[in-house]
């Protein structure tokens, strides 16, 4: 069960399948899911799913946004370039507490096209249920942010 857990998801194409496992997946856990879609999968752009998803978490509607696509790298570029965003790409469950307790991400990016469902579904559990450790890292991210300027 996570904690204040406004959680916004968007995909392109690639990930429509993987997008509402993790609804379903996180929903189960206590979230409230935004899914903002797209709902069928007709080819589309990712740029526009991963700037909404972002345009969700940094007007703190959402507490974090989860974006899908084939590598999970053009959809994180996108909600990157939305300020206050701090999106990371993930493969992996360490990374994915990482990217919380040091970075103090607030979007987690997937590949559908890289990894499988169990592990996207570990990579998400990871994230969200990581807190972030402050000290050190919040100077760090401090200098990210300072970078928006
Ligand atoms: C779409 O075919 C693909 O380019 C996209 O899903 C993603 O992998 C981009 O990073």
């Amino acid at each position: 069960m996570y904690t204040d857990c406004r959680v916004v998801l968007s995909s392109d194409h690639a990930a429509i399948q993987l997008r509402q496992a993790i609804a379903d997946h996180i929903f189960a856990r206590g979230c409230e899911v935004v899914d903002i879609g797209p709902a069928t999968p007709e080819s589309t752009h990712y740029p526009k799913h991963g700037e909404a998803a972002a345009r969700r978490v940094a007007s703190g509607d959402c507490r974090f946004g989860i974006v899908l696509c084939g590598t999970g790298q053009g959809i994180m570029m996108a909600a990157n370039k939305v300020k206050g965003i701090r999106c990371g790409v993930c493969a992996d469950t360490y990374s994915a507490r990482m990217l919380r307790q040091h970075e103090n991400a607030n979007m987690l990016s997937l590949g559908a096209r890289v990894i499988g469902e169990g592990l996207a579904l570990d990579i998400v559990d990871a994230f969200l249920n990581a807190s972030f450790e402050g000290g050190r890292h919040a100077t760090r991210v401090d200098m990210i942010t300072a970078l928006e300027q």
